[in-house]
């Protein structure tokens, strides 16, 4: 039984004698649900729920969103005490494991994740395979659907060993394979994963270090990239962890099932978001141009959103974006960048926004793609890296629910049913009579 049982919901057919009393369930903290398993048995009624708003589709005990405060939880902490205080590993060890290290099981856990940073050689050969001007997200996604070729060794998902040693080969290998298609897609060769270096101190290195020169990884970026990292990590039961889940209930190895999430995640409804809001910044060009591109996004027929604004879950302040402001202030201070015409149109916008009816009455703030864009452009990272890095860090998240729900003795198949409005049986009708 998922939650705890607190009661019970009848539902009653109106204009029959039908009715069906259905489990009221209660979580930790948040909305209770009730199990409908039975009502498809018991009423012969499926639930009709597009987009899955309403619909808890598993239990976790991972990450838990309050949308309404503003509130984001990993195992019960605040995402804002977890970036100003822990690091991206802390995190990642925490999702994956239930707990916040000690320095024992920390130490270990990093060793046990940089062990694994290099990639098996043939896999190199992969790249040459795309064009050179292909969208890194692309690349990653052939590239990590390919692990599962390399790694015969831990694919029986039945196992708990195996289930770990995948685990840790997807968080190391993840910065290796995105920094690799960023060199592919520039020339450069690729730099091997330094494992004297910190996680996100390594995935600056491989993506910004030539063989020719030495470099110098500058540790205000490298914390700033750790902190984008951990705002990143898992955000609940969003699409692309939902098509993580959905791919691993069918039992597919986990390296499938992550290039499925990155598949999903790579829409701009989703993690394409930050990418687009640089190009829209661009777009909009100049404040005196806010006014006119404010009206075409309140214009329902010209289908122009304002990126970076609103979220499914989030009716608040995204909590993330708040982080990520700050960040972006420092990262700038420390660049030496004054001024940064980006940032200023976008909080020019920001402002606009949140003192307009519309914005206000269909309550849309800011998200975490906001503001990242704008720092991870002015550390040099090219626009179409934006989302890879999204990947990148929510590696930890996808596999952390995959294996939650691999463990868990509740797991079966997802198979959605639907409501099906197309002909009702007829008779096929040989070509010559139609
Ligand atoms: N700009 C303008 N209007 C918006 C926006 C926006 N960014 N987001 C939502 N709306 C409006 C819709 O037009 C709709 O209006 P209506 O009720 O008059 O029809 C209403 O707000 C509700 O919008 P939905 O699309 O139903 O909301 P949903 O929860 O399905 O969408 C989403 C959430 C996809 C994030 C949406 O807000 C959006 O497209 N935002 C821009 C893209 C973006 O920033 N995505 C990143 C999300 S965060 C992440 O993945 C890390």
């Amino acid at each position: 039984m998922t939650g705890a049982p607190i009661g019970s919901v009848t539902v009653t057919m109106d204009g029959t004698d039908k009715s069906a009393s259905l489990p009221l369930l209660a979580g930790t903290i948040g909305p209770s649900v009730f199990d409908i398993r039975k009502l498809y048995t018991d009423l012969d009624l499926f639930t009709y729920d597009p987009g899955y708003g309403g619909t808890a589709a598993c239990e976790s005990r991972i990450t838990y969103i309050d949308g309404d405060e503003g509130v984001l939880l990993h195992r019960g902490y605040p995402i804002d005490q977890l970036a100003e205080q822990s690091t991206f590993l802390e995190v990642a060890h925490l999702l994956l494991n239930g707990e916040l290290p000690d320095k024992e099981e920390l130490a270990e856990f990093e060793r046990g994740v940089m062990l694994h940073t290099m990639v098996h050689e043939q896999l190199r050969q992969f790249y040459n395979g795309f064009r050179r001007d292909a969208h890194p997200m692309a690349v990653i996604c052939g590239v990590v659907g390919a692990l599962s070729a390399f790694y015969h060794d831990s694919l029986d998902v039945t196992n708990a060993d195996h289930r770990r040693i995948s685990a840790f080969r997807l968080i190391a290998k993840l910065p290796t394979i995105a920094a690799w298609a960023y060199k592919y897609s520039i020339g450069q060769p690729f730099m091997y994963p330094r494992n004297d270096l910190g996680y996100a101190e390594n995935f600056l290195y491989m993506m910004n270090a030539v063989p020719a020169e030495p470099y110098h990884v500058n540790p205000v970026l490298a914390r700033a990239m750790d902190r984008i990292l951990i705002l990143h990590a898992d955000h609940e039961q969003n699409a692309s962890t939902s098509t993580v889940r959905l791919a691993g209930s069918t039992g597919a190895n986990p390296f499938a099932c992550i290039a499925a999430g990155i598949a999903s995640l790579w829409g701009p409804a989703h993690g394409g978001a930050n990418e687009a809001v640089l190009k829209m910044l661009a777009e909009i060009g100049h404040k005196d141009h806010i006014p006119d591109f404010i009206a075409r996004v309140k214009d329902k027929n010209s289908g122009v959103r304002l990126m970076g604004f609103g979220h499914r879950v989030y009716k608040n302040y995204d909590p993330r974006a708040k982080i990520m402001e700050r960040t972006c202030h420092e990262v700038l201070d420390e660049l030496g960048i004054k001024d940064d015409p980006l940032l200023e149109l976008a909080l020019e916008l920001e402002r606009i926004a949140l003192h307009d009816d519309y914005f206000i009455s269909k309550k849309l703030y800011p998200n975490v793609d906001f503001y990242s864009g704008i720092i991870l452009k002015a550390m040099g990272i090219p626009t179409s890296m934006f989302t890879v890095l999204f990947a990148v860090a929510r590696t930890v998240g996808w596999i952390s629910q995959w294996k939650e729900m691999m463990e868990d003795p509740l797991q079966r198949i997802g198979r959605p049913r639907q409501v099906y409005t197309g002909h009702a049986q007829r008779d096929f009708v040989v070509l010559q009579a139609r």
